[in-house]
């Protein structure tokens, strides 16, 4: 199996899973708890139909929107997502780079093992930054004012993780960061012995962003659930969420949003967009799914915020049924770290490629010339 077999988010996520050792491959499939959520993100589309429409003279249909100050030429972009350098040996690089000649939005993790002035300098296509909020308030200033002398467009604040969700896979595989060879990950290690090489012979493996403020992560190990409970502010309030958006004082998004009365206080605090999600079922299993929230969202702040949504996200049909219920365009998380996983670069532009195949497939065959035609009557 390689990349030309990849058609879909399956066969990427199997193709995955042949070259990550499996603690790897876990951390990026799982969920929390019974993984309900997870499960529901992605299911929830099919309590959605379309309805066709014909002989529209369509042509070609123009897949391009704004978010975040930037045009991006698919309504779909790549979410932030942590330690990208345990998928591909150039990690956020690769992604970043595949993103723009794609013309569509890179995000970088507050846990990315690429710095921000690095990614910087190898992209010009439009950039986000995720941030945490750490007990050690001097790294929330420190990001922010890098992010800005990088011209980084927009800064979201993740607000669904003060507490780590419950891995179990992860405690089972005892995955940490960095990666550590213990009596029960041996084996998984030596199944993969070339993604070993690489691991090794590639750049050291750090907390690019955040190394200069502490260890853990990049000289002491630690499991992500421990990573996150012992970093992460969990006091975190909107007074704080309000201090981010006005040091940053552009645009900028809460992601993690799932209520109507969480998305009118977003807007109030000022925030341009809100990401709808659940962290990808990571975090509070039963919770709702972005697509179960969205009309109710949309309709309350549809037309003073960017909502995007972000949560199992695996076809073009998925993104027109989010758009049609009133977002501005989409994220996915899972679906890209698996190709990049598959395929490095070459793989995340696969699976672009393939997804905005899809969309322009299906816009045409809703007889949409463009986004703005989407709507919930179709
Ligand atoms: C996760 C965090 C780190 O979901 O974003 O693992």
């Amino acid at each position: 199996m390689n990349l030309d077999d990849c058609h879909n988010f399956e066969d990427f996520r199997k193709l995955a899973k042949k070259k990550l050792p499996s603690p790897i491959f876990h951390y990026i499939d799982g969920g929390s708890d019974d993984e309900k959520t997870l499960k529901r993100n992605t299911s929830s589309f099919n309590d959605c139909d379309l309805i066709p429409s014909v002989l529209k003279g369509v042509g070609k249909p123009d897949l391009s929107t704004t978010i975040f100050g930037r045009k991006i030429n698919l309504p779909l972009f790549l979410s932030p997502a942590a330690m990208q350098r345990l998928y591909d040996p150039e990690g956020d690089k690769a992604s970043a780079r595949a993103a723009e000649k794609f013309g569509t939005m890179y995000s970088m993790s507050t846990m990315a093992n690429t710095s921000i002035e690095e990614i910087a300098n190898i992209s010009s296509g439009p950039k986000l930054f995720q941030l945490y909020i750490h007990k050690d308030k001097s790294i929330t200033d420190d990001l922010v004012d890098r992010c800005k002398r990088a011209n980084f467009d927009g800064l979201c604040l993740t607000v669904d993780t003060i507490v780590a969700g419950n891995r179990e896979r992860d405690h089972r595989s005892g995955f940490t960061t960095p990666p550590k060879l213990t009596l029960e990950s041996l084996i998984s290690f030596a199944k993969k012995p070339k993604w070993v090489f690489n691991y090794l012979t590639n750049k050291r493996f750090e907390m690019a962003n955040v190394k200069h403020k502490t260890d853990k992560g990049t000289n002491i190990t630690k499991s992500v659930i421990q990573y996150i409970n012992e970093q992460y502010d969990p006091g975190m309030n909107w007074k704080d969420a309000e201090y981010v958006v006005k040091r940053w004082n552009g645009p900028f998004a809460l992601k993690g949003i799932m209520s109507v009365q969480d998305a009118k206080r977003a807007v109030d605090i000022g925030c341009t967009a809100i990401l709808l999600s659940n962290h990808g079922g990571r975090q509070l299993d039963g919770a709702t799914s972005p697509f179960d929230q969205i009309k109710e969202i949309s309709d309350a702040v549809g037309d003073k915020v960017e909502i995007i949504l972000d949560g199992g996200v695996r076809r073009g049909t998925h993104v027109i049924k989010a758009i049609a219920a009133g977002a501005k365009a989409c994220s996915f998380g899972k679906a890209f770290l698996f190709s990049l996983s598959a395929g490095g670069q070459k793989g995340v532009e696969k699976l672009l490629k393939n997804i905005r195949d899809e969309i322009e497939r299906d816009m045409m065959l809703m007889g949409c010339k463009s986004l703005s035609d989407l709507n919930r009557t179709k």
